[in-house]
């Protein structure tokens, strides 16, 4: 009979910058099923990838003059190079500008081209004149501008195909509330809330303001935008409509997509709507988690981004911990669905208690007494006792504990079930005292017994281990004398398959116990030069990051610029603006009664970190909104070399109004 199946995908990842501990969340998480259910006996694809086309990589790739496809090719180097060493056994790797996909994206616009559920209308945005490039409201910078040239942007149209998503409401709310499609069910209802009950949008699926994209075959002026041409990789990168592979039979629907939370909603409606449209059967389950946030030292939880200076270099943590520890540790820490915060003494304190004092200390403790009283090999008499029964139930019963889990995406819980046969095991050794037991010679068959039992224990929870930590687990076996052969998911459900007169092989420590504060100090130190040994890493595309200034704007004469009237004005009040993560809304005295303006520097700024300083406005710009309220002016700040801002505050105390030429 043929195997059972198992597909599981990642997202495709964006090649726009560093990969973080972040990114290898999923990847790690997607992979430790994976290996599960390999070891379980199921035939699995494990699909991993990248999504390299639009704008954004475009203009990456003219900054630093290369071809887009240079450029993508770069990162997709680091990335592969961050898989192998995350020892991530994906079965295939598929990325957006392989020839297959492209072929298949074709196909699939025109199918719902053909079948009415794509039809050509206007896309309305803010367009950039001098940039030629269209901008949705969120990324217009903190003046309403353009994020790139910061000049004025325009409401403007573009001829743009969209997908109609409204005739596959009715399923998808179902799909939603009423199967267990979307893990954590919970977060359901707030889908259909906000974004079903409102009636569902069609969605802008091609463009023409920039051109690296799949091109619309039969508009070739249109490239195909972003999330047609990103979530059909799950069924291309089978061969669906593309010669490539045969193996869409064998792996539709797919068992798992694993994603985070922000991009739960694409996955639980246009892409349940995109396979409707298509009659593809649905995959089974959409699993969301949350973000890796850093805890800064202020204890405050910040998202990883390169602005901020807090990504997580998965390399260096590798390098001082090992890989299967940072592996353990991030999936050991995120609960399925929520945020799980980042920081060096949480790691450091999760790597003690659980690896080196709970599983490392159970193995070196156990093979140690087997070496020492029984010269490494165990004799054959027994004598069982007290105690056994228990730690034998608790080993027995695990193997289908974590099952469920697994089947669930429950990582974590997984993690947790594993350790509670690291803890029971634990106290059997306190409660059995086979150091006692080793000092008398009548004793000894009850001693064999006991550790026999640890070992057997070590040899259950280093097999279901395994799929976590994968490069660690051949050492434990190793040295409790078991052989691949033991160490298999069927013989987890057992107890009593090494041999009786096993002989174990003293090794080096498995999971070294880290001194927290001396390792807090050097880490803090390490962070300051994290970027840059980040970037070493890096493709050289990208470690020519050097600041370079923008362009300069076109020459003009004294009296263009004599229409700027610039102030200065002393902040008063200033808080940020609800529903927006990047407004302050400052209240100033400008000399001239006061006035109110709205700047986006949130990201950068608290309220008190201006409140009581005096800024530079420009006056006379024409009131605008900004998230619905008025600013009238704006505050001149300077862009950083990271991408953030730099308030400009006078280096005297000038009275408010003053002129500035
Ligand atoms: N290209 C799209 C996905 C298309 S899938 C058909 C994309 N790419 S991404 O590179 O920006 O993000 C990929 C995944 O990494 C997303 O699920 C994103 O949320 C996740 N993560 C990025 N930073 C993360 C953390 N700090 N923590 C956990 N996951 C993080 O979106």
């Amino acid at each position: 009979m043929d195997k059972k199946t198992f597909y599981i995908t990642t997202p495709i990842y964006y090649p726009s910058g560093d990969p973080h501990i972040g990114h290898c969340y999923t990847t790690v998480a997607c992979d430790s099923i994976a290996r599960y259910k390999r070891m379980q006996g199921y035939d699995v694809m494990f699909l991993t990838g990248t999504d390299e086309h639009g704008q954004k990589i475009e203009e990456k790739a003219k900054e630093q003059g290369v071809t887009p496809q240079q450029y993508v090719d770069g990162i997709v180097a680091i990335f592969k190079k961050l898989w192998s060493y995350m020892n991530i056994s994906y079965d295939r790797y598929i990325r957006t500008t392989d020839d297959y996909h492209i072929e298949s994206v074709q196909k699939i616009f025109k199918a719902l081209y053909d079948k009415g559920y794509i039809y050509k209308g206007k896309y309305t945005g803010k367009y950039c004149t001098p940039c030629e490039s269209f901008w949705t409201e969120s990324q217009l910078d903190e003046n309403g501008c353009c994020p790139e040239c910061h000049r004025p942007v325009v409401e403007a149209e573009e001829e743009a195909y969209f997908f109609k998503m409204s005739p596959f409401a009715d399923r998808i709310e179902k799909l939603l509330l009423e199967t267990d499609y979307l893990r954590p069910k919970y977060r359901a209802q707030e889908l259909v809330n906000n974004f079903i009950k409102p009636g569902l949008e069609d969605l802008c699926v091609s463009r023409t303001s920039f051109s690296w994209g799949i091109p619309v075959t039969f508009d070739e002026k249109h490239v195909v935008y972003v999330w047609i041409d990103a979530l059909s990789n799950y069924i291309t990168a089978l061969g669906y409509e593309n010669g490539a592979y045969g193996d869409f039979e064998k792996y539709w629907p797919a068992d798992v997509h694993m994603v985070a939370k922000d991009i739960m909603r694409f996955h639980a409606i246009i892409w349940p709507a995109m396979l409707m449209a298509l009659d593809i059967p649905l995959p089974k389950h959409l699993a969301v988690h949350g973000w890796i946030t850093f805890l800064n030292k202020k204890g405050e939880e910040q998202k990883m981004s390169k602005s901020l200076g807090n990504v997580v270099d998965p390399f260096m943590l590798g390098e001082r911990y090992g890989v299967d520890t940072i592996r353990y540790h991030i999936l050991r820490e995120m609960a399925l669905g929520a945020d799980s915060a980042f920081s060096n003494e949480i790691m450091i304190n999760r790597i003690n208690s659980d690896l080196a004092n709970g599983f490392g200390n159970l193995v070196s403790r156990t093979v140690a007494m087997a070496d020492k009283y029984f010269g490494g090999t165990l004799p054959a008499e027994r004598e069982e006792g007290e105690f056994d029964q228990s730690l034998i139930d608790t080993v027995l019963s695990v193997r289908d504990r974590v099952n469920a889990c697994i089947d669930e995406t429950r990582l974590k819980n997984a993690l947790e079930e594993i350790f509670t046969v690291v803890d029971r095991a634990n106290k059997y050794i306190d409660e059995t005292e086979p150091w006692k037991l080793g000092k008398d010679e009548s004793k000894k068959a009850r001693l064999a017994s006991v550790l026999y039992n640890l070992l057997e224990a070590i040899r259950v929870i280093s097999t279901l281990l395994s799929p976590f930590m994968p490069s660690t687990m051949p050492k434990v076996w190793e040295q409790i004398g078991a052989t691949e052969s033991d160490a298999t998911y069927e013989n987890a459900g057992k107890f009593g398959v090494l041999p009786e007169n096993v002989t174990v092989h003293k090794g080096e420590i498995l999971f070294p116990r880290i001194d927290i504060d001396k390792e807090i100090e050097e880490l803090n130190a390490i962070i300051e030069k994290n970027m840059a040994k980040a970037k070493a890493h890096l493709s050289e595309s990208e470690k020519g990051e050097e600041f370079a200034p923008a362009e300069l704007a076109p020459e003009i004469g004294i009296e263009d610029f004599a229409k700027a009237d610039l102030r200065v004005a002393l902040v008063k009040e200033c808080e940020k603006v609800k529903k927006s993560k990047k407004l302050l809304c400052l209240q100033l005295d400008d000399g001239f009664g006061g006035r109110q303006v709205v700047s986006g520097i949130a990201e950068w700024y608290k309220p008190e970190d201006l409140i009581g300083k005096k800024i530079i406005i420009v006056a006379n710009l024409k009131p605008a909104k900004l998230c619905g309220v008025e600013s009238q002016g704006m505050i001149l700040a300077a862009d950083t070399p990271d991408g953030g801002a730099s308030v400009v505050f006078p280096d005297q105390d000038l009275p408010c109004g003053s002129k500035i030429r």
